[in-house]
């Protein structure tokens, strides 16, 4: 096979039109398509930016089209010919080059290719494995091509804004202590320092306070993170943060700063004009009508308290929840009263995955009657009183949820969710942002028994709550912000306690006590003491943003290497084991067998 490399490249595969007619150019790229007309061969030539098709006469010049006559699928070519009009009916105009075609009379074949071991054309469904083991060939496909340009747009969008207003990209070590971001670190043993580990960074979070109390003002990175948790379809081990600090700022500063970021990353993106400032609600808000903290907004089905209607209704699950403290709340889905018994019962079983112990269901009837298995247990009052306060009408479906408020707000949302699934009403095209703000700072953890940071313990508290602190911690809210984009919580951050004496206060209650925390954050301790200015920031996930933007199911699709759901890359066969020696050398020695 010869591969002389003596053509050079003129044009990319996508370059090619009407007014190119006439002129000799040289393409190179990758056989997508190969079809043999009874003599003619077309090939449609790829690359990176698109497709040309390329035809081989035997009346023209037999020999080049004996040589097109070996060529497969994704073997490698350079081809010198001339551009022609494609004749009358065969123009394509879905494709930029589709008015023309290059009449080849010189191929040189780069590289041949074994039969890739799945197609490379859009229809065939392939498993993820054998995606990401030949993601190279994976990436060869259009989508995956312009997931990864759109990256590289956004990440430039977000450079550009920021260095125009005044941030330094300033890099933090990826060898390093313990973060306290909440999920398991990722850990390195020290050769040189027997027992000794780095850990992997959940976040540079302690290191973007430090800049800040090192002058840098403004401060930002686009920066690996790493996080040992269950990976879920929008989680990734490594991901990447578009990571921020600012000094001398409140929260409405920084909202607004990042409100301007994203709508320049939309527009460089996806050109769309979004209109600042975005919707805000409160945490308890979102909770309250949407029974999360990350609400989407795209749609209504909002969850409606009756718990004081339930309290003295005649339907003993519900008056049992009431009376025990627990809260008893429905959602309406309106026009939905034609479910079938069966997709009722299978939504009961979603629900179920969530602690639900049933879904109560009723079917607004003419008359404000109701068809539901509930019906006799309620009064005509109660009725119209439900009715009234879901604003439910003939035709509507009402669904209940009773329990704890923790189980009765987990398992609404995620069945409002499902609903608006089902219903079509996601539309990938729709872009609803919403920032939740006004944080509890923590909540009691049953199961340690403890507080918990609900954002990091570097979180400010307000200034108004402060005293509660000693008194009744849960009460205390937090100057932390998140924005939530569909459903999906694409960043978040807070303004920082700066000041040592409260950092020290607020990991006491946290059931951190002065030596672990002199342990862990005494650098950080001790920064506080020597000068920190008020600061305050936020971090997004960039992966995320992408799938959104993407319309992506999947958040691997806008990695160009991710990993699997067992976080494991099929491709590099990563993680491996290692000699005995390596180990070793690192103090380590394992139990396990090999
Ligand atoms: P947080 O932990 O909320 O904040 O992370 C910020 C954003 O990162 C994204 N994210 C992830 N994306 C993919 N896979 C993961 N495993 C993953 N985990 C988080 C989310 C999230 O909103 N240091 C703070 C920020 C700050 O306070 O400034 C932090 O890391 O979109
Ligand atoms: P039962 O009286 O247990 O047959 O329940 C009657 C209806 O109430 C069924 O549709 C159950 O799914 C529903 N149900 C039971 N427990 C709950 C609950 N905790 N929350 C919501 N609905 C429930």
């Amino acid at each position: 096979m010869e591969s002389t490399g003596k053509l050079s490249r003129t044009h990319s595969c996508n370059d090619l039109g009407a007014t190119n007619i006439g002129e000799q150019v040289t393409l190179m790229g990758w056989v997508l398509r190969r079809r043999d007309h009874g003599g003619v061969i077309f090939i449609d030539l790829r690359d990176r930016w698109g497709l040309t098709q390329v035809v081989f006469n035997p009346e023209v010049n037999p020999e080049v089209h004996a040589k097109a006559h070996q060529v497969r699928s994704e073997w490698v070519l350079a081809v010198r010919g001339k551009v022609e009009a494609r004749p009358g009916d065969m123009a394509n105009p879905k494709l930029t080059t589709g008015a023309i075609e290059i009449l080849v009379d010189e191929l040189d074949i780069l590289n041949t290719s074994e039969t890739p071991p799945f197609p490379l054309d859009e229809e065939t469904e392939v498993s993820d494995n054998l995606r990401l083991q030949y993601r190279y060939l994976d990436l060869r496909r259009p989508e995956m091509i312009s997931n990864l340009i759109m990256r590289h747009k956004a990440v430039q969008a977000v450079r550009n804004y920021l260095n125009d207003n005044d941030f330094l990209d300033v890099e933090t070590p990826m060898l390093t202590r313990s973060t306290p971001e909440g999920a398991r670190d990722y850990l390195v043993p020290s050769r040189v320092n027997a027992g000794k580990f780095y850990a992997l960074p959940q976040s540079p979070q302690l290191f973007k306070q430090l800049l800040m109390i090192a002058g840098m003002d403004r401060y930002y990175q686009i920066v690996k993170c790493f996080r040992d948790e269950d990976l879920r379809a929008d989680r990734q081990p490594e991901f990447t943060q578009i990571d921020m600090e600012l000094s001398f700022v409140d929260e409405e500063e920084v909202m607004k700063i990042n409100e301007g970021m994203i709508v320049a990353l939309f527009k460089e993106t996806l050109g769309l004009d979004l209109e600042p400032p975005f919707a805000r609600l409160t945490y308890d808000e979102a909770m309250d009508r949407f029974g999360t903290d990350r609400p989407d907004v795209r749609f209504g089905m909002e969850l409606i308290n009756l718990t004081d209607i339930a309290a003295n209704c005649g339907f003993k699950v519900f008056r049992g929840v009431a009376d025990k403290g627990g809260a008893v709340r429905a959602i309406n889905a309106k026009g939905c009263a034609t479910f079938t018994r069966k997709e009722l019962d299978n939504l009961t079983e979603y629900v179920a995955q969530f602690g639900a112990r049933g879904l109560a269901w009723v079917k607004m009837k003419a008359d404000g009657e109701w068809q539901s298995p509930i019906a006799k247990f309620f009064t005509e009052e109660e009725r119209s009183a439900i009715a009234s306060a879901t604003d439910a009408v003939e035709g509507d479906l009402l669904f209940f949820g009773a329990d704890s408020s923790k189980v009765v707000f987990q398992v609404l949302s995620e069945l409002r969710v499902e609903l608006a699934r089902r219903l079509d009403f996601l539309k990938k095209d729709e872009f609803s942002f919403v920032w939740v703000t006004d944080f509890p700072l923590m909540e009691y953890d049953e199961r340690e028994k403890r507080y918990q940071a609900l954002h990091h313990p570097f979180t400010a508290p307000k200034e108004e709550d402060i005293e509660k602190l000693d008194t009744d911690p849960a009460k205390v809210y937090s100057r932390a912000y998140d924005l939530v984009l569909n459903g999906t919580e694409i960043g978040g951050g807070s303004i920082r306690i700066h000041q040592k004496e409260l950092q020290s206060k607020v990991l006491e209650v946290l059931g951190i006590g002065e030596r672990e925390a002199n342990e862990k954050f005494g650098f950080l301790l001790r920064a506080l003491e020597l000068g920190a200015p008020p600061h305050g920031g936020l971090a997004f996930g960039l992966d995320r943003l992408l799938m959104i933007i993407t319309g992506s199911d999947s958040i691997r699709n806008v990695i160009a290497f991710p990993k699997t759901q067992k976080a494991t890359c099929p491709l590099t066969e990563a993680p491996a084991s290692v000699a005995r020696k390596q180990l070793t050398e690192l103090h380590i020695r394992p139990d396990w067998k090999e």
